[in-house]
């Protein structure tokens, strides 16, 4: 899996084999320059959804429920559901279990596929004190591990599973039937999934443990529209050949 945020992207990504793409609540970060996902709304959501339906029409597309789209009753939450499934999406994304499990349960029975979200989760980033690996002691892994055994048997067809120790990752995907894809969580999640614009390196500041970069899009980005300008200041771009006559 990889995320995919818009329409140009996307119709790259359809051209690939990658099984599934995620609209993830990172394009508040990653696309509109926010501090975190926290800032993710419905409306950015649907928008990014639809854009990326248009451009991927052969891909299983799972968006992202946004912040607090679950944690304020059932009937918010359906409208959000709603409005993300008219948009394109085959599947939703929810970070946690806990108190929100009877929500999930009430979208699963209304017929929409949900995929769970552990570990590290984003939106609670004030309350996990910032971007830490989680699992680490006793207490974090027999909290993940019961979320992961709820979230399947309320229903959830997969989990991700961010930011946890391998063995966690490992222990976890083993004892659940569903599918868990891991990012930060080791090489034995079922699949994986990576932020396409880490991925193909459009941010050289950001470089966690879990990152592999495949391109520097930053630097082919940079030194593309360097040489641009170069060519418009120099006079040689357009030529009389690229001009209409
Ligand atoms: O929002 C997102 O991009 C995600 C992935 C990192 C799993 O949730």
């Amino acid at each position: 899996m990889v995320t995919c945020y818009d329409a140009w992207s996307a119709r790259i990504l359809n051209t690939t084999d990658v099984d599934c793409l995620l609209v993830g609540d990172s394009l508040a970060v990653v696309m509109h320059g926010f501090e975190s996902t926290v800032h993710a709304t419905i409306e950015m959501m649907e928008l990014h959804v639809a854009a990326v339906a248009r451009g991927a029409p052969n891909k299983f597309i799972v968006a992202d429920m946004p912040f607090l789209s679950c944690s304020k009753g059932v009937e918010v939450a359906m409208d959000a559901v709603q409005r993300l499934m008219q948009a394109g999406a085959n599947a939703i994304k929810i970070e946690g279990a806990s108190h929100q499990l009877s929500v999930i349960k009430q979208i699963i029975e209304a017929g929409v596929p949900v995929m769970g979200h552990l570990g590290l989760t984003p939106q609670s980033i004030h309350n996990l004190g910032g971007h830490k690996v989680q699992g680490k002691d006793e207490a974090g892994v027999q909290k993940i591990t019961a979320d992961a055994v709820a979230l399947e048997a309320v229903g959830c067809f997969s989990i991700v599973l961010e930011c946890v120790p391998n063995k966690l990752g490992e222990c976890i995907s083993r004892s659940l039937g569903i599918l868990t894809i891991g990012i930060g969580a080791g090489p034995d999640t079922n699949g994986q999934v990576l932020v396409l614009h880490d991925l193909i390196g459009t941010n050289p500041d950001f470089s966690p443990k879990f990152l592999r970069r495949y391109a520097n899009v930053h630097e082919v980005i940079g030194a593309s529209v360097q040489r641009y300008h170069g060519d418009v200041v120099a006079g040689s771009f357009p030529t009389v050949e690229e001009s209409y006559g």
